[in-house]
């Protein structure tokens, strides 16, 4: 844990990323020190969340999302989430079966209409 806006120059400093998990704190805007705003989970080299349905964006089962914008490290995290392939039937690394089923993402589809 560390707190946000003081941990970006230590963390290159020492080869580390932040993952910012904000599953309580999806769409809230934070404010830097220097008044500088941005959404809570775009922080980090890593966002994530859970769309638990007690969750401030749910659907209606297990779910959740990760995100960068860094686009070699989102093809690695899309490779993991696809039990490790990057093309069908060739498993490049370790993976899981990590992907939003098709009913959960259309209740979020719906969901993420009304959301603020
Ligand atoms: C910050 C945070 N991360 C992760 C989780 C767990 O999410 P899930 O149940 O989708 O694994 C929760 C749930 O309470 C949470 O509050």
């Amino acid at each position: 844990m560390c707190r946000y806006g003081t941990h970006h120059g230590g963390c290159k400093k020492h080869n580390l990323f932040v993952i910012e998990d904000v599953a309580p704190a999806i769409g809230a805007d934070y404010t830097f020190s220097d008044g500088n705003k941005a959404k809570a989970g775009t922080i980090g080299t890593i966002g994530c969340t859970s769309f638990f349905p007690s969750k401030n964006l749910g659907c209606y089962g297990d779910g959740g999302a990760m995100y960068t914008n860094d686009s070699d490290l989102a093809a690695k995290m899309k490779m993991i989430s696809h039990h490790g392939q990057s093309v069908q039937y060739v498993h490049d690394v370790l993976g899981v079966n990590s992907r939003l089923d098709t009913i959960q993402a259309a209740i979020l589809k719906n969901q993420i209409a009304t959301f603020r």
